[in-house]
This record gives structure tokens, sequence and C-alpha cells, in this order.
């Protein structure tokens, strides 16, 4: 067998023979660190010496019961879980310094000892008393969580041993050293090590897991990618930090959908659970103002109401701003260029700003006709009816295409209050007439019928 490489690139796994400061697979700088084998026993030297165990394999049409969940008091933190904690799972809560992972966790951690399960929650970054503290601003001084102050991951895997919980909170990955591996606490190969031993501790003992990771400023869980493939379910905790609204989305489970988000507030007494989202981005709008369009998107599984927010204005400069903030600035372009090229439209000479109001972040490319529209709306200074929604896919040939779950986005907007909805033509609606749709089968529809302008 050759000689593995020894060196890997931490964002995106290609294998290195040597160390060099780019990484030639993805382009990535500085992301490149040595290997250091998990086990250095003899074991590991020579695996096709000794014999290894016979598994034991079963029929893929066993009949096995669904994982038992345990449901939190917490609606949003069991939505984002798939319904809730499932035993022996590990997951990884990624977010910003600061942004609220310790109160989400320690909330959370107190809400499923309520439930039953015994929690124990590890600090790596505060001591016991910091702990307690900020449990007694947030109400839950006697809830039933026992704490620990600890970062050797030997000691905390005897602690485990001995106490047995159901769940285990381990805040952060990061502070957490492995005396087996020879690098300071944080470093990759620390963070992966301890993520493995947890891990598979987890999946052992049928412990759920709970890792706590701090992003980097490239929004990437501090220390490896790799964390996130060991790990059953990915989260991560954002928000804006002057913002209240905070949002739990999960990226990766395989225990429920992934992109269900979860939708809270901070507050002066912790994290409050938002359980109508809609109300809470689309905040006080009151007169019609040009730029600012209500998309009706999907989170998830759930409907949420958002503004989409345009300014555009001529540019002091040769090089005109594209700045956008909650949307991608690709998209942004595309939609630019379609509008430019097929709808004679130009922004040449002007400024766009695109902002999504709340803090919120959507990927869904059905929010393509309201940015059109937003974009539209600020620079023809023309508004659209405060009651209306706007839903849509643009391809790049000026089309507007259908989008999934017609029938949830319209519901969502009439519950709270709107009457009126510009959607794709193809869009398969139900019989109920209480809204009035204007269908639009291309882009120069809603430039010329909309706006009248091009
Ligand atoms: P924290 O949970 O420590 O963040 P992280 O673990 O992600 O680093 O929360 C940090 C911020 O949250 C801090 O700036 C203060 C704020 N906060 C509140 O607004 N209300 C509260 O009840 C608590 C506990 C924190
Ligand atoms: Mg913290």
């Amino acid at each position: 067998m050759a000689k593995a490489a020894s060196f890997t690139c931490n964002s995106c796994g290609a294998s290195h023979s040597k160390w060099s400061g780019r990484c030639d697979a993805c382009g990535a700088w500085n992301s490149i660190t040595e290997d250091v084998p998990l086990s250095t026993g003899p074991g590991a030297k020579a695996l096709g010496a000794k014999r290894g165990r016979h598994v034991a394999l079963s029929d893929l049409a066993a009949h096995e019961a669904p994982p038992p969940r345990t449901a939190s008091k917490m609606p949003e933190m069991d939505r984002v879980l798939g319904g809730g904690l499932v035993p022996g799972s590990a997951i990884l809560v990624g977010g910003d310094p600061g942004i609220g992972k310790s109160t989400l966790l320690l909330q959370a951690a107190a809400r499923f000892a309520e439930a039953g399960l015994s929690a124990v929650y590890i600090s790596g970054e505060e001591a016991t008393a910091q702990v307690r503290m900020r449990a007694a601003r947030l109400g839950l001084a006697d809830a039933p969580v026992r704490l620990g102050a600890e970062t050797s991951l030997r000691d905390i895997l005897t602690t485990l041993d001995a106490e047995k919980p159901d769940l285990v909170v381990i805040d952060s990955i990061q502070t957490i050293w492995s005396d087996t591996v020879e690098s300071a606490p944080g470093s990759v190969s620390q963070v992966r090590a301890a993520a493995h031993e947890l891990t598979s501790y987890a999946k052992r003992r049928g412990v759920s897991v709970i890792l706590v990771g701090h992003v980097t400023k490239e929004g990437q869980i501090a220390g490896p990618r790799v964390v996130e493939h060991m790990v059953d379910t990915v989260l991560y905790f954002e928000g804006e930090r002057g913002h209240q609204f905070r949002i739990l989305r999960a990226v990766k489970n395989r225990f429920g959908p992934a992109d269900e988000i979860g939708v809270f507030e901070m507050t002066g007494g912790g994290l409050a659970e938002v359980a109508n989202p809609s109300a809470l981005f689309l905040g006080d709008r009151g007169e019609p103002a040009p730029g600012s369009v209500v998309f009706a998107g999907i989170e998830g599984t759930r409907p949420v109401l958002c503004e989409i927010q345009a300014l555009v204005a001529p540019t002091p400069h040769s090089q005109p701003r594209r700045s956008v903030v909650g949307w991608d600035g690709g998209r942004l372009a595309m939609i630019l260029a379609v509008l430019e090229s097929r709808c004679g439209v130009p922004f040449a000479g002007l400024d766009v700003y695109l902002n999504v109001a709340g803090g919120l972040r959507i990927s869904e490319p059905a929010a393509d006709l309201a940015v059109a529209a937003a974009l539209l709306s600020a620079r023809e200074d023309t508004s659209l009816p405060l009651d209306t929604v706007v839903f849509g896919e643009i391809s790049l040939s000026g089309a507007v295409r259908a989008v999934a779950q017609t029938e949830n986005r319209l519901k969502e907007a009439r519950k709270l209050g709107f009457t009126g909805a510009i959607l794709p033509e193809q869009s398969k609606l139900g019989s109920d007439g209480a809204m009035t749709v204007q269908k639009i089968p291309d882009l120069s529809e809603l430039v010329g019928g909309i706006f009248g302008a091009g």
C-alpha cells in the first residue's frame, strides 16, 4: 500500500504530500495542516497483519422502530432537530462568538432536563460560577442540569462514563484537548480528535452529544470541516449582532429535514421563541414605500414572509456599487443582467443596495421575482400596494418559473392580511378566491405591465 499523504486541506479535504500555503485543489489559503493519526499504536501500523473482528451483518428488511425522540418544551428547537432529540445523536451547533450559543444550549439543556433527560453541561470556556450566574439570569437556577468546567477530553469521558447522562452539551469543542494529540487546543488536529472521540462516545453509549463550535470570519466552523461530516446534525445559529432575532438553521440532519429553521429573539432574560416569524420579519410597515416588496418564502417546512428592500441611486463612482445583505450577490448580478438584456432596463451608472429586513438570510430562488420587483420599484420610484406578496423564480431567458408550495405561501400571506399576489403564470392554484393574483409569464410583463417601465 502506498504511503498515505500526510497533509490535508481543511477546506476541501484534498490530500497533499507536502505542506504549501495554498491548496491547489480549492485555492484556499492557509488551510493545509499535517495529519495526525488518531491511533499510533501497533495495530494502526500493521492493519493487514492482524485479523479484525467479524462484524455481524443484518438484513435491510429488519423492522426497526423509528428512533424514540424526546421533545423539549422548546418547539423551535424540536422543529430544527426534526421533531426532538434522538438518543445517541451527535449534533454540532455553530455560530459566531457572542451570538448566543451558550445561552441557547443552557436553555435547551434545561428544557430537555425538564422533559426527563438527565443533562450535563460541560463548559470549557467559563467557570461553573459564571454558568450559574447566566442560569440565574435566564430563570433556570433550579433546572436539574449538572454543570462541569473542564477541558481535558480524558477527564470529560471518564466523568461521563461514571455519570451516565442522556444528554451532554460540550461548550465549546475548540476548548477541548486530548493528551494523545500533540498540538494546542483549538488546532485542527485537536478539534478533530475531540470531535471524533465525543461522537464515538455518543454512538457507543446512546447518549446525545451537542458540540458547540465557533465559526470563523470566513463562515466555517473553526477547525476542520470534517467535524461536520462526523456528526449527525449540523445546526447554525445565525443573526446580526445589532438585531435581536436569531435563527437556528439545520444545514445537515440525518434524523430530519435539512433547511428547517427555528426563530428566536434575544431578550434580557435569554432567548424567547418566536412562533410567528412572518409577523416579526415584516415589522412595522406603514406607508407603501418604493423599493419595498414582501416576499412569500418557505424556510424548511414553514412559510415565512419577509420584506425585501432595494435602493437604486446614481453612482458618483466609475464602478457602480452592488451591495447585498441577506441574499446572494451572484444571484443579484444575474437578476440585474436579465433586467438589462431581456427587458431593456439598464442599471449602468446606478448603485444598487439590496437588503432583507430583520436579519434573515434567504437562499431560495423563489425570491428572484420579489428582488426584481424591489429593484424596479426602487428604480421607477413606484411602490407596490402594501397588501401584495411576490414570489417566483426567474430564468436567464427572462421567463418566470413556478415554484413549490404556492398554496402554503398564499395561505400564510392571507393569514397576515395580504390580499394580493404577483406570482408565476404556471403556478398551481387552489379554488380559494380570497386572493387577487396577478400571473406573470415573464419578467417583461412585470416591467411593462406592473411598473410601466422598459
Ligand atoms: P452567549 O450565549 O455567551 O454567546 P456565545 O456562546 O455564542 O458566544 O451570549 C452572548 C450575548 O448574549 C451577550 O452579548 C449578551 C447576550 N445576552 C442577552 O442579551 N440576554 C441574556 O439573557 C443572555 C444570557 C445573554
Ligand atoms: Mg459561549
